[in-house]
């Protein structure tokens, strides 16, 4: 039987192109939707884009342009980046699109009905870059300036729908203290913990100053809180309040909201809320990774530091795509923060070359010089054995990483493999070995070893990096198509299987000029 798995980004807000966060997160829950799909299961893998709220509507003035017309710009780019850069997402969510303003309304309907939302009025601060609102303590903490991107807080006084947040927030505490994996990493699930204990308010949830957003259905006049309009979005793709919900009743409760850092109290409290009101289940888990800096700064243009989508298309053009993605998740353990340097990027494509590349090469041009052909395997020794019991802890391994969101796990366990295989043919010295005739069969069993080494090595980075593995799998003459990752590594690589010399499979990082 297969499981299913749903799984999302975050939606996007289209005010400008995306940049190396949002390649992080979309690269990083592909990877994870390419392994649920090659590990048999029934996947959907959703992203899109936010592009209602008050942010929007600045930046459509700044650029002197109705908001319709900034937004379908913008999309048009995130959608073109994600076909560019291979990304397989099965759904694309546009907040502006029919299906999610009716789906929005039902569910501020059902709200409505259960009595959750009622008429008050707003003042205090709020935070227009994170479209978030802010406590006078917090205001107050933050010097009245984001604590994201140090704007000054807007002070906000009008007449609003609120939702009674504080009604639910026990709950949501509760669930959260009795499932650990529910929020992750544990230290950002303690954050919420001790702030869910402070005691939360009631959330203001409609703005009667912004046309730019969906009706309430109750009173047109004002327009559904950005953060409500964009949290529906994972079940409004899927149908929710549509006359089709096939698709909402096969794959909700999704497996995985994957997140950064900073959108994690909306995600592990508003949303649960929203969902413990509408009487429907809460998602599996909510993973929230760290982010990036460069050269250990905030990103910024002005800092001349931004790896925005220029930088981003050249080293995809240069290096491929996938090596890339094997940079973004290798570079720090899923969770932490993390800093790009051209050091660590240019170490990584390194290892690629020199550790997985090099062993490939090697294997391939000792099988077709010593054999043509995958020699059987012959008496074994220690050596042998240790490669072997590697392999076959590969699959294993790498379905608990990607059981627990470890996704520098993923990058480092099939890279480990080819470390292994490469000290092995230096410990075995299969060219000695070849000198000699009486060595013909251990010659057999050390080049067999080595080549399912790195078989298991390319077909554990499938997920990670689709295009290269399988690459490396056709050089060994092996089509991966239609199979899991299991059956992969269980079959091998067949004995008698023609092999050939091969091409370098990865590019090494140009010489500092
Ligand atoms: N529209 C909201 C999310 C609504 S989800 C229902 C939003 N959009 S955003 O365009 O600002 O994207 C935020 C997300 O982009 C982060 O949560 C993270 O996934 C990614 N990143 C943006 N900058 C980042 C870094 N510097 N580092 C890592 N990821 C960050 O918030």
């Amino acid at each position: 039987m297969t499981d299913r798995f749903y799984l999302t980004t975050p939606i996007y807000y289209p005010n400008a192109e995306p940049h190396v966060g949002h390649v992080y997160t979309t690269m990083a829950a592909d990877t994870i939707a390419r392994y649920h799909r090659l590990a048999g299961d029934d996947t959907f893998f959703l992203t899109g884009t936010d592009e209602h709220g008050i942010k929007m509507v600045k930046t459509a003035v700044e650029q002197g342009i109705e908001p319709t017309v900034l937004v379908d710009r913008v999309v048009a780019v995130f959608q073109e980046v994600w076909k560019e850069l291979k990304i397989s997402n099965d759904d694309f969510i546009r907040t502006t699109q029919p299906r999610h303003k009716i789906g929005v309304q039902k569910i501020v309907e059902k709200l409505l009905a259960s009595g959750d939302i009622y008429l008050g009025s707003y003042e205090g601060w709020y935070d227009e870059g994170q479209e978030e609102f802010v406590t006078e303590t917090a205001a107050k903490d933050q010097q009245y300036k984001s604590a994201i991107s140090g704007r000054p807080l807007v002070r906000y006084k009008e007449g609003s729908y609120f939702f009674r947040l504080s009604k639910y927030a026990p709950a949501v505490l509760k669930y959260i203290r009795e499932h650990d994996d529910f929020v992750l990493p544990a230290t950002r699930r303690n954050e919420v913990i001790s702030k869910l204990e402070q005691g939360v308010e009631d959330l203001s949830i409609s703005r009667a100053s912004l046309k730019w957003g969906i009706p309430m259905p109750n009173d047109p006049k004002h327009v559904v809180y950005v953060w409500i309009d964009a949290l529906s979005n994972y079940i409004t793709a899927l149908g929710y309040g549509s006359n089709d919900q096939s698709l909402f009743d096969k794959y909700w409760p999704v497996n995985l909201h994957l997140i950064g850092k900073e959108i994690l109290w909306f995600h592990a409290v508003y949303w649960p809320a929203m969902l413990m009101s509408l009487g429907l289940p809460l998602p599996r888990r909510i993973f929230a990774h760290g982010w990036w800096t460069a050269d250990g700064r905030k990103m910024s243009k002005s800092m001349g530091n931004f790896i925005g989508l220029e930088k981003i298309r050249e080293l995809a053009a240069r290096y491929g795509i996938d090596s890339l993605r094997y940079y973004l998740l290798r570079a720090a353990p899923f969770g932490h923060d993390l800093d790009w340097t051209e050091a660590d990027f240019n170490k990584s494509l390194n290892e690629l070359a020199n550790v997985v590349g090099n062993c490939l090469n090697r294997m391939l041009n000792m099988v077709s010089k010593y054999r043509g052909s995958l020699p059987a395997l012959g008496a074994m020794e220690d050596l042998d054995r240790n490669v072997l019991s590697q392999i076959r802890g590969l699959g294993p391994k790498l379905a608990h990483a990607y059981a627990n969101c470890e996704l520098q796990q993923c990058a480092l366990l099939p890279v480990e493999l080819a470390r292994a295989a490469n000290g092995f043919i230096d410990a075995t010295a299969p060219f000695k070995l070849a000198k000699d005739p009486q060595q013909a069969s251990r010659l057999d069993t050390v080049l067999h070893v080595a080549a399912q080494a790195i078989y298991a090595t390319l077909v554990g980075l499938l997920p990670l990096m689709p295009e290269k593995a399988e690459a490396g799998l056709r050089q060994l003459g092996c089509d991966p198509t239609g199979k899991t990752i299991q059956q992969l590594l269980d079959a091998g690589l067949a004995v008698g299987h023609p092999i050939a010399a091969g091409q370098p499979l990865f590019v090494k990082p140009e010489a500092p000029k």
